[in-house]
């Protein structure tokens, strides 16, 4: 088999050749569930710095709704959906949705196929907790501004957006992606409107593989300005 990151590279530069560029997500996520293919992603659980971010956080989630954006499998969702939250989790691949099911068979988390960039039209403003790990870096550089200013919407008033995104320092050269990591002005610009920045960290992740990443949390007022 391929190695996983670079099968990723290919079928993302097929699909970007063919004017599709979100199309790859769901020719992998077939692949491997037909077992000629590898999630790199797959963690099999949820992301360390999502769990780091809880941590300290004494987060009560009764009574609220929180999203997760480009779900994958769902570690993320169901770790989220344990702290009480009423939890939405969508993937633009329905195949990964539907493993997400299947991989927990009895799971509150309301999943769901959508596309961050054309949502439910009753999403926006209203979730107190979104969650975005690594989705917009999986976006080519013609998607991104519109991937972020969705992924923001999102959020509702007193509400917060994590966002856990790969490093990309202003002066290295650029990389063949995905992934295609995020400048800190990029992890900036994800305040929108009334939400703010609270902190915005350069963490290392201790991997594997060893990386650099944006670790960053933002707030959007109880009134809007
Ligand atoms: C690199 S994976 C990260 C998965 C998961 N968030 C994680 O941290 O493990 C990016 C995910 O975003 C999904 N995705 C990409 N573009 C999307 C879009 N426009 N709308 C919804 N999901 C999308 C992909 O199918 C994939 O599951």
């Amino acid at each position: 088999m391929t190695d996983p990151e670079e099968h990723v590279r290919n079928l993302a530069a097929e699909a970007l050749a063919g004017a599709n560029p979100t199309g790859w997500f769901e020719r992998l996520y077939a692949e491997a569930d037909a077992g000629d293919a590898v999630v790199p992603w797959d963690r099999g659980s949820p992301h360390r710095l999502l769990v780091r971010w809880t941590q300290n956080k004494r987060l009560h989630g009764e009574g609220k709704r929180a999203l997760v954006v480009g779900c994958g499998l769902g570690e993320d969702a169901e770790f989220v959906s344990a702290f009480g939250y009423d939890t939405f989790a969508f993937d633009v691949s329905a195949t990964a949705i539907r493993n997400a099911r299947e991989r927990f068979p009895s799971t509150k988390v309301r999943y769901r196929t959508a596309d961050l960039l054309d949502p439910p039209d009753n999403w926006p403003g209203s979730f107190d907790l979104v969650v975005e790990s690594l989705t917009v870096q999986s976006l080519p550089d013609s998607l991104r501004d519109s991937a972020i200013g969705q992924v923001s919407e999102m959020v509702g008033p007193g509400g917060t957006l994590v966002v856990i995104a790969a490093v990309w320092e202003e002066r290295a050269e650029p990389e063949p992606g995905p992934p295609w990591p995020l400048t800190k002005a990029e992890v900036e610009a994800f305040a929108t409107g009334s939400l703010r920045a609270a902190t915005i960290e350069e963490v290392v992740d201790a991997g594997p593989p060893e990386t650099h990443r944006w670790l960053a949390e933002f707030h959007r007022p109880r009134k809007r300005n």
